[in-house]
């Protein structure tokens, strides 16, 4: 029960590894606070979490605008009382051929996954230094590597790695800790809906896929539980890898 009487708002809670984190942090004490595009999602996730006897509100937002992130944890704050926890999950990913790439693609994939997480930050951060709490981002292997066929989102991963590191520094004379854990492929809708074009070199991707199996969203959540709680207050800016031993090389 590491999250007694503390508030985790979750963003991407209505599916895959949102999903299994709102489950970890409620059946861990959290009150949840889910925030998601897919009001469909969310309900399914609080009748999941109120059904294994825990406490999820949730709202409905679309984090790459400023306006409704900051509403999110307007929200959070109204009906809560409190923030000790930011996990941003929330995320998207495109794959294709680097000369396909729209700049519909580009804006979806930055606004939700770089822009999302960092008006999730901006909007708890005042929230987060007076509950001494803490913020885990989740970036990806793909931030920490090249990744074929996947450039816009590697490339909005690092800026989600950068990111965390940056408001570590910014916060290092805080109490607020700023971390991300950056998993390798996980089995959820998102890795079973990518489509890689049909010339794909799969010698190129091979790197970025590891030599294990996916991870369940129950494992990677167990680690951002672990790095949300007090267990890891010696965590500060640290990019956790939690990929099956993908970037090991
Ligand atoms: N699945 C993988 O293989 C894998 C690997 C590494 C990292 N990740 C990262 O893990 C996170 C979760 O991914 P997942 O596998 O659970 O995928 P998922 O598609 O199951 O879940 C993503 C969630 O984000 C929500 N979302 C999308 N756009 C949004 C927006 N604008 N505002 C609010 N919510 C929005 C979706 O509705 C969905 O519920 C993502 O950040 C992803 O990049 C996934």
């Amino acid at each position: 029960m590491r999250f007694e009487n503390r508030v985790a708002v979750v963003t991407g809670a209505a599916s895959g590894l949102g999903r299994a984190v709102a489950q970890r942090l409620a059946s861990e004490g959290a009150t949840i606070f889910g925030v998601d595009v897919n009001a469909e999602g969310l309900e399914e996730t609080a009748t999941l979490v109120r059904e294994a006897g825990g406490t999820m509100h949730h709202y409905v937002a679309n984090i790459s605008d400023r306006m409704e992130s900051h509403g999110a944890i307007a929200q959070a704050m109204d009906t809560c009382g409190r923030i000790d926890v930011l996990v941003n999950v929330a995320g998207v990913l495109r794959a294709g051929h680097v000369t396909d790439v729209t700049e519909e693609t580009w804006n979806l994939v930055f606004g939700v996954n770089v822009a999302g997480t960092f008006w999730m930050c901006q909007a708890a951060i005042p929230h987060l230094l007076e509950s001494h709490g803490n913020i885990v981002n989740v970036a990806s292997n793909a931030g920490l590597m090249g990744t074929a066929y996947t450039t816009v989102y590697a490339s909005s991963k690092a800026a989600v790695v950068n990111m965390t590191r940056s408001l570590a520094m910014e916060f290092i004379r805080t109490p607020l800790r700023i971390n991300a854990v950056a998993p390798g492929g996980i089995n959820t809708a998102m890795a079973q809906a990518t489509f890689f074009p049909e010339d794909t070199n799969w010698k190129l991707v091979a790197p970025s896929m590891g030599f294990r199996s996916l991870s369940e969203p129950e494992e990677i959540a167990a680690v951002i539980a672990f790095v949300a709680s007090p267990d890891a207050k010696a965590l500060h800016g640290a990019i956790v890898s939690a990929d099956e031993g993908i970037t090991a090389s």
